[in-house]
């Protein structure tokens, strides 16, 4: 497929994607704490195989080769997490060097690749000993994160400039708390609700945190969004998808752009916040930019027997899907990046994840051919072009993955890696969707010009 990246900018950041839990490994190593995906993954029966992120990648001992992966599929950019319970292993007070010892040389290893940082401070791994006080739920946690996040900037915001406060607080809140399908595990709405005001909160007094620590700290919040379409023109259809609108994705954007959180959602879920004065201000911080996660649109229909916000997804037949069964449309993704400019006014954007998992055929010499990844990849950058064509401000494209990882309650069967990884010898192999990403990548950056399309 030929993509015409002439709408992207020069400097226009090429990268990956990864988290400290789905990657790093020596979760007991250098002080680090368990945090709630470690207690989460060995409870049995909460993730696929028994599956648990005590090794996963070893990129804790193997980062040197990752950077040199990064290097050979040319990206300028690269998207990682900080783990909480390597820098504050109590939660919350003395803050571990040795822990923080591990992201200063990562980062010193990227500059002198020549890629570029961008640090999440918070991707899931909530330490276990803040779990046990309440969790998200709590007040507490939100400004347990932001001393956290003022540890982690203080020590590399001399070299790292990009941050996001929050990795996908949706799934942190729904999933985790709601759904029970994520860590901590739990089913209740109201700790849900709870646990999502909180996050937001943390993500507000974070942001101001790292801009207090990093003089030119450019910082966003990454969020999980998706298209939303109703099953039917029916009313019903129409006002299920407009409550699954505001579940994933105005619950998320609304009140940090000061709009506060929206009306029709907390009658949905009919639970108090709890809200004090100040916090609207705190939460609607200036945003530098905004991260989009892009997987797939979702079709819904009305479901009273609920839970919040009683709506099921439909599923939508003879449509092209991954192996996460996750419906293929990339439409999607630029459409969002649109409503992301148009209606939320964001001035600066970046596709902070997007990718595909399938079941990968994986030749005698570890090599692996997969063409569909390949067309995912092709489809969703040409969308991206598409969009910054008709306006969207994409700044950056950070490909989801850069290897195979630990894919939270699905264990290591899920590979969205454009490097495959065998984890019984830990040898690293680029996909060929990683080499046509290095191609796409190199062909943007010639010089004299957008580059050809490709
Ligand atoms: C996103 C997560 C990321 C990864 C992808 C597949 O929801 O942020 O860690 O698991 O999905």
């Amino acid at each position: 497929m030929s993509i015409d990246l002439a709408a992207l900018p020069r400097d226009f950041l090429w990268g990956t994607a990864t988290s400290a839990y789905q990657i790093e490994g020596a979760v007991t190593e250098d002080g680090r704490s368990p945090s709630i995906w470690d207690t989460f993954s060995h409870t049995p029966g909460r993730v696929d195989n028994g599956d648990t992120g005590d090794v996963a990648c070893d990129h804790y001992h193997r980062w040197r080769e990752d950077v040199a992966l990064m290097r050979e599929l040319g990206v300028n950019a690269y998207r990682l997490s900080a783990a909480w319970p390597r820098v504050v292993p109590g939660g919350d007070g003395p803050v571990n060097e040795r822990g923080l010892d591990f992201y200063d040389r990562l980062v010193d290893a990227l500059l002198e690749a020549g890629i570029t940082p961008s640090v999440t401070a918070y991707h899931w791994d909530l330490p276990q000993v803040l779990q046990d006080r309440g969790g998200w739920p709590e007040r507490d946690t939100a400004h347990h994160l932001a001393a956290y996040a003022s540890a982690l900037a203080g020590r590399i915001g001399d070299r790292v400039k990009h941050w996001a406060t929050l990795n996908e607080p949706l799934c942190s809140a729904w999933i985790g708390h709601l759904e029970g399908r994520m860590a901590p595990g739990l089913t209740d709405l109201t700790a849900a609700v709870r646990a999502s005001y909180h996050l937001l909160l943390g993500h507000g007094l974070a942001a101001q945190a790292i801009r207090a620590a990093v003089p030119g700290a450019r910082v966003g919040i990454v969020n999980n969004l998706s298209e939303i379409r109703p099953a039917s023109g029916s009313a019903e259809d129409l006002a299920a998808a407009r409550r699954m609108d505001g579940h994933t994705n105005r619950w998320w954007l609304d009140p940090v752009h000061g709009r506060g959180f929206p009306e029709d959602m907390r009658e949905v879920y009919g639970v108090e916040l709890p809200e004090r004065a100040g916090d609207p201000e705190t939460i609607a911080q200036p945003l530098d930019w905004l991260g989009l996660n892009y997987y797939f649109p979702m079709t819904v229909t009305g479901d009273p027997a609920g839970p919040a916000p009683y709506v099921r997804e439909v599923r939508v037949p003879d449509v092209p899907r991954t192996g996460m069964d996750w419906q293929v449309d990339a439409g999607g993704i630029e459409s969002l990046l649109l409503r992301l400019t148009e209606e939320y006014g964001a001035r600066e954007l970046y596709v902070t994840e997007n990718g595909s998992s399938y079941p990968d055929a994986v030749r005698e010499d570890g090599g692996v051919d997969d063409p569909e990844r390949t067309a995912y990849l092709e489809g969703h950058l040409a969308a991206c072009a598409s969009a910054a064509r008709k306006g969207a401000p994409l700044a950056g494209y950070f490909a989801w993955s850069l290897m195979d990882n630990f894919e939270w309650a699905y264990g290591y069967d899920k590979r969205f890696g454009l490097v495959h990884v065998d984890y019984a010898t830990q040898r690293r192999t680029v996909k060929a969707s990683g080499r046509r990403y290095a191609e796409i990548v190199r062909s943007h950056a010639e010089p004299g010009g957008e580059g050809p399309a490709v």
